[in-house]
């Protein structure tokens, strides 16, 4: 896939590291800006309270699928129920919202745990498979929480105790399974 990814930092440019050694054609954009023409998924890796500025610098950013990774830790604007409905407001394709909940300074251990670790995501129907495909390439198990409303607010509510969690025991993972899988 041709994959675009919005923020080159911690998360942006780790993604974007496996997904080339995934086999994927990898662009990245800093704050400088940049084209995201002939993108097949556009991800989404800024500080949440940086989502307008951001995209306002991207050009080519016309309804393709988009993949919301961001977090809030300021005030929220309620403009929109979430930060992937903002970002869907300024993209306008099939939106999902994932690689939210793990930890980039984990990154380099995802292979090596004994079980594959978790990562939920929340999508539209139409973002679903590319999704879905995404996590996988780096890894990790895909687990679906629902449709973007409300899924992507409840993953972005879900930042308060993963945080509280990493103050406890640090950069973790996670894996969810029915009885008996795990
Ligand atoms: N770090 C984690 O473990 C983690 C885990 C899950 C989710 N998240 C979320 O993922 C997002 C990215 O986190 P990160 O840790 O990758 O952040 P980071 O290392 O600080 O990188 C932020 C990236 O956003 C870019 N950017 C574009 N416009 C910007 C602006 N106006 N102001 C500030 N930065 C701007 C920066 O560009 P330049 O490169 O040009 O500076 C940089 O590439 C955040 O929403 C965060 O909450 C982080």
């Amino acid at each position: 896939m041709n994959i675009t990814v919005i923020g080159r930092g911690h998360v942006g440019g780790g993604l974007a590291r496996m997904w080339q050694r995934a086999g994927h054609q990898v662009t990245t954009i800093g704050r400088d800006g940049g084209d995201a023409t002939g993108a097949d998924v556009v991800v989404v890796s800024v500080p949440g309270n940086t989502i307008a500025e951001a995209l306002s610098t991207v050009t080519g950013l016309d309804g393709q699928v988009t993949v919301d990774t961001t977090n809030l830790y300021t005030e929220r604007d309620d403009t929109y129920p979430s930060l992937s409905h903002h970002i869907k407001a300024v993209i306008g394709g099939p939106t999902a919202k994932s690689f939210s909940t793990v930890f980039a300074s984990a990154y380099d251990d995802i292979a090596t745990q004994r079980v594959t670790p978790s990562s939920l995501y929340a999508a539209e129907p139409g973002a679903k498979d590319i999704t879905e495909r995404l996590i996988h390439d780096i890894g990790f198990d895909p687990l679906y929480v629902g449709d973007l409303d409300p899924g992507a607010r409840l993953i972005e509510n879900s930042a308060a105790l993963t945080r509280a969690l990493a103050g406890q025991i640090g950069p973790f993972f996670y894996r969810y399974g029915r009885p008996g899988e795990l």
